[in-house]
């Protein structure tokens, strides 16, 4: 019997994951949700996804692989698509081609925006920017043996995010001007990590999933709960993303839900924000 990819607990042994991107929010949330496995988490020093695996990494015998290294930086995108394409179309690839049980993340910016109700996974994509069309080309290249799992608006207690920025503007202004046209559903990474565990331990069927915070709000409305969560007095200025003038165009609704039978349904995101604010307090 080829035992690569037969279940481990049958085999007697714990199950090999291998995580890319490991230094990322998602990553490190990843590491505590499989905590019970036998991890190997790589951050962009030990592997860089651009290149193709290592030998070693080829014949790593890994049962699963979580793929979250990711060129995140929108604006930046923009104005270099080409590298944003070796790490999120070229580096999937080369997580594809370890020829394993692959989780691949994906984003709300694959569509524009235009609808005002909830994005399924039937709805067609249509990124507006040079991040979301990477990241829909990377989709694509995750091949048959990937959950695809699409998520939005992602916050941990490490690493850059919105929660970490309203924190720290919090404590030094007195008011922030936050985007108040933009609506989509703040995803705690921890609720993220579980439900791609539960995913996985279920058995559902690969392909796409959206997977996101119950509820939804404008950024400025998260701003506002997030003050009020850590006891500031601190105000926001509700102003329009044209206000801002940032390079990449971004979508004005991108709330997602699944459509699909089985599909984890994540707490409320203002339960996914307390649940950051305790870990980071404990
Ligand atoms: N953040 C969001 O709001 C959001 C929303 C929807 C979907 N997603 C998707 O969710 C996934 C996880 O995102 P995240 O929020 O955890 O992002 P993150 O915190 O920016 O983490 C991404 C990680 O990938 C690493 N990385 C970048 N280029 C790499 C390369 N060439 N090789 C190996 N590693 C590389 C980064 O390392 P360095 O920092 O050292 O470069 C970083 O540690 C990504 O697929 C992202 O597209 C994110």
């Amino acid at each position: 019997m080829e035992l690569e990819h037969a279940d481990p607990v049958r085999a007697g042994r714990r199950r090999r994951v291998l995580i890319t991107g490991a230094g990322g929010q998602l990553g490190h949330a990843l590491l505590q949700a499989f905590a019970a496995d036998d991890v190997l988490a790589l951050t962009h020093a030990d592997w860089d996804v651009a290149q193709p695996p290592s030998t070693a990494l080829s014949q790593g015998d890994f049962d699963l692989v979580l793929h979250t290294a990711a060129w995140t930086d929108v604006d930046l995108a923009e104005a270099d698509p080409q590298s944003a394409a070796a790490v999120n179309v070229a580096g999937t690839a080369h997580a594809a081609s370890l020829r394993t049980p692959l989780v691949t993340y994906s984003t709300d910016y694959v569509f524009d925006g235009r609808k005002r109700s909830p994005y399924v996974e039937s709805d067609g994509p249509n990124p507006t920017s040079a991040y979301g069309r990477t990241k829909l080309h990377g989709e694509a290249t995750a091949g048959q043996q990937a959950w695809v799992i699409r998520t939005s608006w992602l916050f941990g207690s490490t690493g850059h995010n919105f929660l970490r920025t309203m924190l720290r503007l919090g404590a030094e202004r007195d008011e922030v001007a936050v985007v108040d046209d933009q609506r989509g559903s703040p995803t705690f990474v921890g609720h993220l990590a579980e439900a791609t565990r539960q995913l996985v331990d279920a058995g559902l069927p690969k392909g796409l999933w959206h997977v996101a915070a119950d509820g939804d709000c404008t950024w400025a409305d998260f701003a506002e709960a997030i003050f009020e969560e850590a006891g500031f007095d601190t105000r926001v200025r509700r102003i329009t993303t044209a206000e801002l003038e940032r390079p990449a165009p971004r979508p004005a609704y991108s709330v997602l839900r699944s459509e699909r039978a089985g599909a984890p349904r994540l707490p409320h995101w203002r339960e996914g924000l307390r649940a950051c604010l305790a870990e980071m307090d404990g």
